[in-house]
């Protein structure tokens, strides 16, 4: 296994420690938070760990089902306790950019029903200023061109639909993926999600501002967790 994919492998384990009996819990999309999800699995099956999941997306409902975690629909819930996820980037305030894997929307909604959001991810998602990482928006498919147009206006910066070989990428809700190459210069991220937010065609945008509570972190000296010391695990 590649340095990495053991680097995740070891984050995504350890964001188990989390999750306690009784407790609903988001399941997030991504090579590293499937770790969790395959984890947790094998807690339900070999240790009586009793919970229920909510997927962010369909490929992580599958693999949810494969691995036998029960799963419950968010608007049947009144909220969850705790969602584990990947992240692309995340900054010293704790702000992440998401959305690589296309499954923003559903995580973001995700998160805004948990009482507490814990990140996973290896070493090379710690940035000092975001952007680096072209910032996902999920776009309605009606006039998507209008809109990516509108979005590079904004940011001043190119904007292109993601594509998968000739094909557009279509996400899990229909729409389609437009990747903001704004460099490492997202200095007010709260800012910023509001102005994208606020054009029209824009669904949903992959800056998570003030919703991480910890990071479980894995480097080459281990797993380290790092608690948001103003948010709601602190
Ligand atoms: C999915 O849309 C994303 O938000 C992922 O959670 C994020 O891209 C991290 O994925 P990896 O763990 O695969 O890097």
């Amino acid at each position: 296994m590649a340095d990495v994919e053991q680097l995740k492998k070891e984050a995504g384990i350890a964001a188990c420690s989390f999750v306690k009996t009784g407790m609903k819990v988001g399941l997030g999309t991504g090579s590293t938070v499937k770790h969790t999800v395959i984890e947790l699995g094998r807690m339900i099956a070999e240790e009586g760990l009793d919970i229920v999941g909510v997927p962010t997306s369909l490929a992580t409902e599958k693999l949810a089902i494969e691995v036998g975690i029960p799963l419950v629909k968010l608007s049947s819930i009144d909220g969850l306790d705790i969602v584990i996820d990947g992240a692309d980037e995340y900054d010293p305030k704790f702000q992440l950019i998401k959305g690589g894997g296309a499954a923003l929307l559903r995580e973001k909604i995700v998160v805004q029903e948990s009482s507490a959001m814990v990140v996973v991810a290896d070493d090379r998602k710690r940035v000092d200023v975001l952007g680096a990482f072209p910032l996902p928006i999920e776009i309605t498919p009606f006039s998507s061109s209008a809109t990516i147009r509108a979005l590079g206006r904004l940011l001043d910066c190119r904007v292109n639909c993601r594509m998968a070989g000739d094909n557009a990428v279509v996400t899990d809700n229909g729409n389609l993926i437009a990747d903001a190459h704004c460099g490492p210069t997202i200095s007010n991220p709260e800012k910023m999600e509001a102005e994208i937010l606020n054009i029209a065609g824009v669904v949903q945008v992959g800056l998570f501002n003030n919703m991480c509570d910890a990071v479980v972190l894995a480097g080459a000296n281990g797993v380290e967790t790092h608690i948001n010391q103003v948010g709601r695990l602190a």
